[in-house]
């Protein structure tokens, strides 16, 4: 079987199954195992597949059309261009999350224009540790700690962390929100993707997502806005005033999140749209 065959056939397959964008997800699985850029797949279409291939991509495809994540199948995902590993530990960062993670190294960058030192970044859910790990490669004069409840997690933000060589610029804590934060770490910084879903809608999630991103990632109780509700108090507790805020929002949650911070603590400076036009990322500074 050839390159091409392989893209027909499973296209067909995958779509059948339900699966979004089927040619791309075999083009991209073909490159993975091929160890080819996808593009050069377009010129290696009449290549006939070794068995030891074959037998591997036929693999890959079933589990596809099981609908498990691409991403798990290949191990990795790329965030802000930094190679991340993946599993059913972690939420499987997404593109509009490179939006967070680019504001906060602007405005960290125009802190230390501005003369700022000793700069201390909190990471709140971090996953992945997409976010932390970034803004640990970009402003290396800032402190980075990073925060989550799940242990499984942690372990594979501290693996990303290694595989980048950022490991002595993040310190890691497992921890319920900001129940036992340091009050010595003050925070210049709070950075949080938190979970906002409504607990109702995720059986109604894709099942890449429902069924293999983790639920603790998800699940941000009856309304979503557990955790906005709880971070507009927890930390106004330890960011400093004229600390910043970068939260993610989830679909249709601006207005409501807005609300929730706007106390005597939190002055809210803008809601950024993400690529799809969509309110994304809410601005807050403490008062
Ligand atoms: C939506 S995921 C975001 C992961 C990553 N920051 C990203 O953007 O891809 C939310 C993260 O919050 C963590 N989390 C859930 N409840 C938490 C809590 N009470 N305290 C700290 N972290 C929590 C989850 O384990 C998960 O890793």
């Amino acid at each position: 079987m050839t390159v091409l065959d392989v893209i027909q056939r499973s296209t067909d397959y995958l779509s059948k199954k339900g699966v979004d964008s089927p040619r791309l997800q075999i083009e991209l699985l073909l490159a993975h195992q091929l160890k080819l850029r996808r593009l050069q797949l377009y010129l290696n279409f009449d290549r006939v597949l070794t068995a030891g291939d074959l037998e591997a991509l036929r693999a890959f495809v079933t589990r596809r059309g099981e609908r498990v994540p691409l991403q798990h199948l290949v191990g990795s995902v790329s965030f802000c261009g930094m190679e991340l590993g993946v599993g059913p530990e972690v939420l499987i960062p997404r593109p509009e999350t490179e939006m967070l993670a680019e504001r906060a190294v602007k405005w960290l960058g125009e802190r230390k224009d501005a003369g700022a030192t000793g700069l201390r970044a909190l990471d709140y859910g971090t996953g992945s540790g997409c976010l932390a790990l970034w803004i640990a490669s970009k402003c290396d004069s800032v402190e980075v700690h990073a925060l989550d409840i799940s242990a499984a997690a942690l372990e594979r933000a501290k693996d990303n962390a290694r595989r980048n060589s950022l490991d002595s610029r993040v310190t890691f804590h497992e921890g319920d929100g900001l129940s036992s934060w340091d009050p010595g770490l003050t925070l210049d910084l709070l950075i949080s993707n938190p979970p906002y879903i409504p607990t109702e809608e995720i059986s109604s999630l894709e099942p890449e997502v429902r069924d293999f991103d983790p639920r603790q990632a998800l699940d941000g109780g009856p309304d979503g806005l557990t955790f906005y509700r709880r971070l507009a108090s927890e930390a106004s507790e330890f960011v400093r005033p004229g600390g910043l805020l970068l939260l993610e929002l989830g679909d249709g949650q601006g207005d409501s999140v807005r609300a929730l911070l706007s106390t005597e603590k939190w002055v809210v400076e803008a809601i950024l749209p993400d690529y799809s036009a969509r309110p994304r990322v809410l601005v807050a500074h403490r008062h």
